[in-house]
């Protein structure tokens, strides 16, 4: 970027820097690491918890008003009335790190009245740094990023993540596997959401579709995908999918033709059910998520119905 960055970035990335350099160190000797199950093939370690809380601390340091959501202690630390949210994932990826597999990321995001304005992805592995404000582009390291051009879901290379916590709808998932798998040139599941939706802002994937996720793990890279000039929303394709747990990102084409395909599969659930409820927002964006926000029963009965 040429221009100065915005000093609330700067801040977000001192942050993540931070969590990386811990996340680096602990890599170094994975044998060590203690592992503990937050539910069924969801894993949690002192790695994750130790970043975080750096994370906090330069933020908070800075910005001692501003409230956090942050995946491992909630909305324990920070205000809880301000209209600056900091929500963050100190190590997406977890899975990935365990195993030393080396596809794993710190994301941070600033939300502003519920907006994100702010984003930084950071993966330590490689020393890359995602990052955007909103209106002044999307960037990896000094490079500014553009979606790709390709206009063709059957040329396209599409991102996703398999649902694999004790009560996904697993089914309801392989039936848009089966479908977008047909139809492009090839599906990839990494497994660090926060990196998937950057790699759709980098180009390098056309599209991107997940369930199940957390404003964590999206918050980041949303601001990234629509500052490289792509598009992101729920399975309808309605821009208000923070809280959904179905996300669907692309260049503006790639994106158009994965809604078509992904639309009958949605399945949005409603605030109380939501694992994450969402935070008092101010009545426009409150307003806009009641609309969005509803539970086909027709769907929700086929979800359960044999392949
Ligand atoms: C996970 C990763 C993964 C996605 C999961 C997330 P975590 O985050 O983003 O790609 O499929 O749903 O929970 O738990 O490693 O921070
Ligand atoms: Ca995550
Ligand atoms: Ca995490």
């Amino acid at each position: 970027m040429t221009a100065p960055l915005h000093p609330m970035l700067n801040i977000a990335i001192k942050a993540a820097r931070a969590a990386g350099a811990i996340i680096n160190r602990a890599s170094l000797d994975l044998d060590v690491l203690k592992v503990a199950t937050k539910s069924p093939n969801d894993f949690v370690t002192e790695v994750d918890r130790a970043a975080e809380l750096a994370v906090i601390e330069t933020l908070l340091g800075a910005y001692p008003g501003h409230g956090i959501l942050a995946e491992e202690s909630g909305r324990e630390h920070g205000a809880r009335d301000s209209e600056y949210v900091w929500i963050i994932d100190p190590l997406d990826g977890t899975t990935n790190f365990i195993h030393g597999f080396p596809v794993y990321a710190v994301s941070i995001a600033l939300a502003h009245r519920g907006k994100v304005e702010q984003a930084v992805v950071y993966d330590p592995t490689r020393n890359d740094l995602f990052y955007a404000s909103k209106g002044r582009g999307a960037y990896l390291n000094e490079r500014r990023l553009r979606v790709s051009r390709r206009t063709r879901l059957t040329e396209s290379l599409i991102g996703t993540g398999f649902p694999f916590r004790r009560g996904d709808n697993f089914k309801r998932y392989l039936r848009m596997f089966e479908e977008v798998s047909q139809q492009c040139a090839g599906l990839r599941r990494p497994g660090a959401a926060a990196l998937d939706l950057c790699y759709v802002a980098a180009g390098w994937y056309d599209g991107f579709f997940e369930t199940g996720l957390s404003p964590w793990d999206v918050a980041a890279g949303s601001l990234l995908v629509t500052e490289a000039g792509g598009l992101i929303g729920n399975f309808t394709g309605e821009a208000d999918f923070l809280y959904q747990r179905e996300i669907v990102a692309g260049n503006p084409k790639v994106y158009g033709q994965l809604v078509r395909l992904l639309a009958p599969h949605t399945h949005v659930i409603a605030d109380d059910e939501a694992a994450v409820p969402a935070p008092a927002a101010p009545a426009p964006a409150a307003a806009a998520r009641k609309r969005a926000v509803r539970v086909r029963k027709a769907d929700a009965a086929a979800d359960d119905a044999p392949l």
